[in-house]
């Protein structure tokens, strides 16, 4: 969602916010703008679309120039992407740039406009400005302390005031915000890649906290306006993590990224040939002694829980159920403290996910994250936690991020089947060299990515396709979809497909793709036979399935064969021609891959 950056320092200002900005619009956004110190007074440019947009506009309209100053990346909420809606928003001493929600702003707007300030916008933002002027008093810190009492909500801010030349205020309420260390010159930021050009230095605000940086270096408040000390951190991502290096596409980067993505996570959670997840807090004893397991997640994550919920049942034979944080936090779930919650998060800070385990521990119940971005929200406040080792995931597709997760899912149930007698060592021992083995695998896959391409060559013009599989194929199917639709915008479904007599199939018409999932040995017969019943119809058939498998023409158009490897296992392998398709297909129809229209990275609010 929105991203923050500001900067105070020798360089170019301009520059420095737009390049910073640069490396956030991964988050996703609909418009941007900048607040600079000109020659002493706020100077403001800001443009609906992207950065390009808004370059082009100072290229006509001027380009402030300075060195200090904040900018932004919004992703609409509060009225439609525009340049009026775009931040910085202003009051008459104050400027600011948010990220968040402001869930009182229409209470705090009839206050303010019955004191007579004036609004241009529809955004929450602008009455965080005006409130802000309103308390203004000549002391930044105390105006800031004091609006923030007043607001209610998840957010972070970037401030400016007209009297305080060249100084940089940020406050972080929830949502959140870094600032970064370099030679003589200071940042704030949404995220740590914004940064990493110039710094891998970097506090990590705190709720609750405001930095002040200026010309001598940062300082650091609390809420009760008492200066404070700040551990500073340094990032373990290099500069490359944030560039494509060679690829047209962060996805297609980080595609290829899987395999190494997978030994970074396994490798340190495998012991003598046996999973060991010790060093995260967990035993063999505390995991067998829960009843029941809740995965519970948004979009990509929470397809990575349903394979979880397949392998954890199959082969530890305790049950799993998988729900949408969003829907689980509302529903008054009934857990007690014999259950364990798990929390799947990419960024570890989407609003949903969050809040969905911060019930779960207030209901009692044990929680415990699997998240990639470390310190993040979700990360910190988990009674167990898993690190996904993917490495920054930039494009907004997820791709390296579910594959890591899913291969925590498979780690957890080998060990858990272990604790619980499910399996025997020398098994629990096999599946695990198994999942060792899947990195090489996928190597092997990605040498056949042309083919992926020239299926996508056949889906491009379709309006709506289905993915339909069984049992794990049919888990993997609903990431299949998901991916294509983010990325290609062709409507795409998918069903169980032993489901489908029961109303869908009607969709078939002649020529309408559908992408069958068919890995599962035991279930394949039953799948090719739902095929069949699809390609009767009509249907132009892409088939993923085993390299051994020559699929006949009454059931299939196109096929892209997987390397054999155990049933349980093949998801860790099946995804990856669903996301090269998905990538493919959005690039031939020439769309933005790495920035879909509407959709964000990380999602703070609801
Ligand atoms: C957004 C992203 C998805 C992601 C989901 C959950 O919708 O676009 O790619 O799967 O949020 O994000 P999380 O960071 O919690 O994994």
């Amino acid at each position: 969602m929105c991203g923050i950056v500001g900067y105070v320092g020798p360089r170019d200002c301009t520059d420095v916010l737009i390049d910073a900005l640069s490396k956030l619009e991964y988050r996703g956004y609909d418009s941007a703008g900048i607040a600079v110190f000109d020659n002493g007074k706020i100077s403001v440019a800001k443009s609906k679309g992207r950065l390009k947009d808004l370059e082009n506009k100072m290229e006509t309209e001027g380009r402030p120039q300075g060195h200090a100053g904040i900018g932004h990346t919004r992703w609409a909420t509060h009225g439609e992407p525009s340049d009026i809606n775009s931040h910085p928003h202003s009051g008459k001493r104050v400027t600011i740039v948010h990220n968040g929600i402001i869930e009182n702003y229409k209470k705090l707007k009839d206050f303010l406009v019955k004191q007579g300030k004036n609004f241009l916008s529809e955004t929450d933002t602008e009455v965080v400005a005006q409130l802000l002027d309103y308390y203004y008093d000549g002391n930044p810190l105390e105006t800031i302390i004091k609006t923030v009492h007043e607001l209610e909500g998840s957010y972070a801010l970037g401030i400016v005031f007209a009297d305080f030349p060249d100084t940089v205020y940020a406050v972080r309420m929830e949502s959140p915000l870094i600032i970064g260390k370099g030679e003589g010159e200071s940042f704030i930021a949404s995220d740590v890649p914004a940064i990493l050009k110039y710094t891998k230095d970097y506090y990590l605000l705190e709720h609750g906290e405001v930095a002040m940086l200026n010309r001598n270096g940062v300082k650091f408040y609390d809420i009760h306006k008492r200066e404070i000390e700040k551990e500073l951190k340094t990032a373990d991502w290099d500069m490359d993590a944030a560039e494509k290096g060679g690829f047209e596409h962060f996805m297609l980067k980080e595609i290829h990224e899987q395999p190494e993505s997978i030994k970074k996570t396994i490798a340190p959670r495998i012991s003598d040939g046996l999973p060991c997840l010790e060093e995260c807090g967990i035993t063999p004893e505390k995991l067998k002694s829960f009843d029941k397991i809740y995965i519970v997640a948004c979009g990509t994550a929470m397809h990575a829980g349903m394979v979880g919920k397949y392998v954890i049942e199959k082969l530890a034979r305790v049950p799993v159920v998988v729900d949408i944080a969003s829907e689980f936090r509302y529903r008054d779930p009934l857990l007690t403290d014999k259950d364990l919650v798990i929390i799947i998060s990419q960024s570890g800070e989407t609003a949903d996910s969050l809040a969905a385990m911060r019930l779960s521990k207030k209901l009692g119940a044990q929680t415990l994250a699997i998240v990639n971005a470390k310190g993040s929200s979700i990360a910190r406040e988990a009674d167990m936690l898993i690190y996904t080792h993917a490495g920054p995931e930039i494009a907004v597709a997820s791709t390296k991020a579910y594959m890591v997760q899913i291969a925590v899912m498979y780690l957890l149930a080998f060990e858990l089947a272990l604790a619980s007698g499910a399996i025997d060592e020398s098994q629990c021992r096999q599946l695990t060299a198994l999942l060792q083995s899947t990195p090489e695998l996928i190597e092997k896959i990605l040498e056949e990515k042309k083919q992926a391409q020239y299926i996508a060559s056949k889906l491009i013009t379709a309006d709506s396709l289905l993915y339909i599989g069984r049992g794990l194929d049919y888990a993997l199917s609903m990431e299949g979809s998901l991916k294509l639709k983010e990325i290609s915008y062709i409507h795409s479904e998918s069903y169980a497909a032993g489901e489908l007599k029961h109303g869908t199939i009607s969709l078939i018409s002649d020529g309408m793709p559908v992408i069958a999932v068919a890995t599962q040995t035991a279930l394949f017969d039953k799948t090719i036979s739902n095929i069949k019943e699809v390609k009767a119809r009509g249907a132009k058939v892409v088939i993923v399935c085993r390299n051994g498998y020559e699929p006949e023409k009454d059931v299939a158009d196109y096929k892209f064969g997987l390397p054999d490897i155990d049933d349980i296992l093949m998801p860790m392998t099946a995804v990856v021609p669903l996301q090269l398709i998905a990538y493919y297909t959005s690039v031939l129809r020439g769309n933005d891959v790495d920035k879909p229209r509407n959709l964000a990275k990380s999602v703070t609010v609801e």
